[in-house]
């Protein structure tokens, strides 16, 4: 790719104006963004009038544009947006986190045919650079499993709500304000930004390509403070963590559920929009990268990073995807889960395979045991509408 980058941005919302003032800020680095397109002909914007455009194609088939930068919040308009430009011979840069989940087949494939590059560091875990050390670091180790915060909304509202003692609408607000959320925050609090997040990385470490559908996920909105107060007298902190975990040598297991992190983890002391990544290799044992998950300015500055990627032609090699692996998501695990519930009929269902502790009270009931997530992942609604939480007690995952 030429040096000369001419910009076609899609999106002028918080990362896009993140992404141009970081871009305005960089030194030694010149890209021109050259037209941006909105949707809303309706909002007062900071920059000049004719640097916006509402017709898509006025930016795909500009000939004098040479990388598309997609950073609107549809996922399915994104979508057909990053496909035309990649089927026109142009490279693209995206956050769309539920866009490069759903389609990611799709999108290497389009790559290889076209000859182009897709690049999507800000997707996941905003200014943590973990596509790139997975693709360039990692790219030949074996690794074991890669578990951590990965999204920046339910860490802000679990913090300020647990510790400063924020009520959950408030905190949910705060985060709003501050441009971490997603438009629909159901996104964040239920795990689902969590697990698009999971499925990218779990491409770039583990070399599978899972569907959302495939993947469990379920997120903090039946927290309560029952489960707080556990969490308080043991000295643990409540993070989402999503966790990817090789349990055999061709099968990848893949959750998001709320876990109890003990002091000693690194995540204990990841808290607000922070994220954090832990890598474990076979041989380079555990790694921690930490830093602001969501936000104009961190997100803008990985974009930011992918641009200059381009500029001197990177593209991810996707090494560590083989033949020989399942893109099945192994759900017949056990897992040990601390399970809150209301009766005995919903423990039954939920089929503990063995249970160490039993607490019951005239307020609540709860168990910590084994489950088969497949389980848990059959009961999702149960457990959703009748407001049982379950949280993740420990590390053990094993294949049943
Ligand atoms: N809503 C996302 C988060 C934004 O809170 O992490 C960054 O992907």
């Amino acid at each position: 790719m030429s040096n000369e980058l001419n910009i076609g941005l899609f999106g002028f919302g918080c990362v896009g104006q993140g992404l141009y003032h970081v871009l305005n800020n960089s030194k030694g680095f010149t890209a021109n963004i050259t037209k941006i397109a909105v949707k809303n002909r309706d909002k007062k914007r900071t920059l000049p009038q004719e640097l916006f455009t509402y017709d898509k194609f006025e930016i795909l088939n500009n000939p004098s544009i040479n990388l598309i930068v997609e950073l609107i919040d549809d996922a399915e308009e994104a979508y057909q947006i990053v496909k035309h430009a990649l089927q026109n011979g142009k490279h693209v840069v995206t956050a769309n986190k539920k866009m490069v989940a759903t389609h990611l087949k799709e999108l290497v494939k389009l790559q290889e045919e076209n000859n182009v590059s897709l690049l999507y560091e800000a997707s996941s875990c905003g200014s943590i650079p973990i596509i790139r050390t997975l693709e360039e670091y990692f790219d030949n180790e074996q690794l074991t499993k890669v578990s951590g915060i990965f999204n920046g909304t339910t860490n802000y509202i679990l913090t300020k709500t647990i510790l400063e003692k924020l009520s959950y609408p408030d905190a949910l607000k705060q985060a709003q304000e501050k441009g971490f959320a997603e438009s629909d925050p159901t996104n964040d609090v239920e795990g689902f930004d969590a697990k698009f997040k999971a499925i990218i990385i779990a491409l770039h470490s583990f070399g599978v390509f899972c569907l959302p559908e495939n993947v469990l996920n379920i997120g903090i909105t039946t927290l309560h403070e029952h489960d707080i107060n556990y969490a308080n007298e043991k000295n643990y902190k409540i993070k989402l963590v999503p966790t990817i975990k090789q349990v055999a040598p061709d099968k990848v297991a893949i959750f998001v559920l709320p876990k109890f992190i003990q002091q000693h983890i690194p995540l204990f002391f990841t808290d607000n929009e922070f994220n954090g990544v832990i890598v474990e290799g076979e041989f380079s044992g555990e790694q921690f990268l930490k830093g602001r998950g969501a936000g104009g300015h961190p997100t803008g500055a990985a974009v930011l990073s992918d641009i200059s990627a381009l500029s001197y032609g990177y593209k991810y090699g996707y090494k560590k995807i083989t033949q020989n692996k399942s893109n099945q998501p192994e759900n017949q695990i056990s897992i040990k889960l601390y399970l809150r519930y209301n009766t005995e009929d919903e423990l039954k269902k939920l089929k503990p395979i063995s249970i160490d502790e039993k607490f019951e009270s005239a307020q609540y009931k709860f168990v910590v045991g084994y489950f088969n997530l497949k389980t848990i992942k059959e009961e999702k609604d149960l457990i959703l509408s009748n407001k049982l939480f379950v949280c993740v007690a420990n590390d053990e995952v094993e294949l049943l």
